[in-house]
């Protein structure tokens, strides 16, 4: 993903009509638009393609299965057009990498949650959060997911993967967080759903956050 705004659509709106008209709204502010499983069940994976020709999708089915059935949802995933796919971690090795095998055939990127952005993220994955960076960054995923909840824990994450792995943070706006913070923290993209779905004028929410960055 080319980096020039710094900015992630997360589109969890549910209907291809409000999917297209949003995405259209904002599309010179982001650098990817984000899909998950309320748009991808409201209307199948063929918005992932539609959404691909304004701007490169990740798709985020923060897949956690058997290695077998883990490639199976890649490749299904990239074949619709995605660029990149959210997996989690906490499965193991032996997921992670089938991911990241199936990703470098297509020459797509992999990301890994490492801490989820919502109050409950702390209960079971603080402890873990750490050493699922490692070894996302041990299989050589693109990046992880860090929550812009909590700018400190990005700092933390920062640490232990280097320069060389992109950090995305959800959780900005309706969560809580701020794109400045968490951009200084060290992410290289925040990813932000309702503060800009939501909006009267999603392509204002979507430029009021980039210029906030200053990216
Ligand atoms: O609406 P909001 O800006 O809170 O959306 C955040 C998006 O990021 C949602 O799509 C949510 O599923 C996703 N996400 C998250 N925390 C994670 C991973 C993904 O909030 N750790």
């Amino acid at each position: 993903m080319e980096k020039k705004n710094c900015l992630i659509l997360a589109l969890d709106v549910t209907d291809r009509e409000n999917a297209l008209r949003i995405a259209n709204e904002v599309s010179e502010y982001v650098d990817s638009i984000k899909v998950g499983y309320p748009l991808v069940l409201g209307e199948g994976l063929g918005i992932v393609k539609e959404l691909a020709e304004l701007a490169p999708v990740i798709a985020d089915f923060k897949v956690a299965d058997i290695p077998n059935t883990d490639r199976l949802i890649c490749e299904h995933v990239f074949n619709a057009g995605a660029d990149a796919i959210i997996t989690h971690g906490f499965t193991g090795r032996d997921s992670l990498d089938s991911c990241v095998k199936v990703a470098e055939e297509y020459d797509r990127d992999v990301y890994v949650v490492t801490e989820m952005s919502h109050p409950g993220g702390v209960e079971f994955f603080r402890p873990v959060a750490e050493t699922i960076a490692q070894m996302a960054a041990d299989a050589g995923a693109t990046g992880v997911v860090a929550p812009a909840t909590r700018p400190e824990r990005v700092r933390d994450i920062r640490k232990i993967i280097g320069d060389d792995l992109h950090i995305i943070s959800p959780g900005v706006g309706a969560q809580g967080g701020s794109a400045a913070d968490v951009i200084n923290a060290g992410a290289d993209w925040v990813i932000v759903g309702r503060s800009i779905y939501n909006s009267d004028s999603p392509a204002d929410a979507a430029m009021r956050i980039c210029n906030e960055m200053k990216c």
